[in-house]
């Protein structure tokens, strides 16, 4: 078993580094922390970044997660490779890249990388935006997965990932007492991160995104709105390179008996998404 603390951040590959960061920082209200020629890192939290976004491919796209045991990175990959899942270690200078004492890397069954760090590097000075958000801290993410059934058992085989809920086949995973820090997106467009959800402190935080982002000509794609699952307000929106952002305050849902938490099972409808009736204009979340 591969014991994950929390997912950490994400690595996103652009085309146009000056547009991702001025989107990222303006608009999302994250804060650059260090640009470089060719790579940005964005705080939102306690986390040294949550988001980097460096010049490449839109395709070239990585999740990352922190190992709760800081010695089990080297028995994670041989674990993996026995499973016969492409894995393999980073180099330091990778690990440099990434503000992180060491890690290795993996595909998933449907095809997403997911890096596994080790010591992964705090803030050493507190995060603060541009502009007042409310922003609270990077919550979780969206995974395209060709086949959630058969992605739900990797994850479920081999982490320490359990099921808070299910939409349709979708399930929304968790490996620490919050609802769900990964959730599975059946889609045959490929390998990708469907979604990149951060946390905001109050529902007023939410509405005063909604105008501030009218105001700045950002598509909002669902919401303002509620999820059934988790019980969090949210707000989806339009990013560079196609990224679905998301404010919510879903990580309130705290599981306080993690061993007899029943996952429930809705039907892949837009009301299983939104108890006020808001309609996505995301396809994963559509019939
Ligand atoms: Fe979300």
């Amino acid at each position: 078993m591969i014991e994950l603390r929390d997912i950490h951040c994400v690595r996103l590959g652009t085309k146009n580094l000056d547009q991702a960061e001025k989107f990222a920082t303006e608009i999302v209200g994250l804060q650059s922390v260090n640009r470089k020629e060719k790579l940005v890192y964005l705080r939102s939290d306690w986390r040294h970044h949550s988001v980097c976004y460096f010049e490449g491919e839109t395709s070239e796209q990585s999740v990352c997660f922190e190992l709760k045991d800081w010695r089990a990175l080297e028995r994670s990959l041989q674990q993996l490779e026995q499973a016969g899942i492409a894995c393999g270690q980073g180099t330091k200078q990778q690990a440099e890249e990434r503000y992180t004492y060491d890690f290795g890397w993996f595909d998933d069954l449907s095809g997403n990388r997911i890096e596994l760090f080790v010591r992964p590097y705090e803030a050493n000075r507190p995060y603060h935006g541009v502009r007042p958000t409310g922003i609270k801290g990077f919550g979780h993410i969206g995974l395209n997965s060709s086949d959630p059934e058969r992605d739900q058992e990797f994850w479920l085989s081999h982490f320490n990932a359990k099921v808070s809920d299910w939409i349709g086949p979708a399930p929304l995973l968790r490996v620490k007492n919050v609802h769900h820090q990964l959730a599975l997106f059946p889609t045959q467009k490929g390998p990708g991160i469907q979604h990149i959800n951060h946390q905001v402190e109050t529902i007023d935080d939410l509405m005063r995104a909604v105008y501030f982002l009218q105001s700045n000509g950002i598509k909002i794609v669902f919401g303002p709105g509620r999820h059934i699952t988790s019980g969090g307000y949210f707000l989806y929106f339009e990013g560079p390179d196609g990224m679905t952002y998301e404010f919510s305050t879903s990580d309130r849902h705290i599981i306080e008996d993690d061993e007899n938490h029943r996952p429930r099972q809705y039907p892949m409808e837009a009301e299983s998404f939104c108890v006020f009736g808001a309609k996505p204009d995301i396809e994963e979340f559509k019939e």
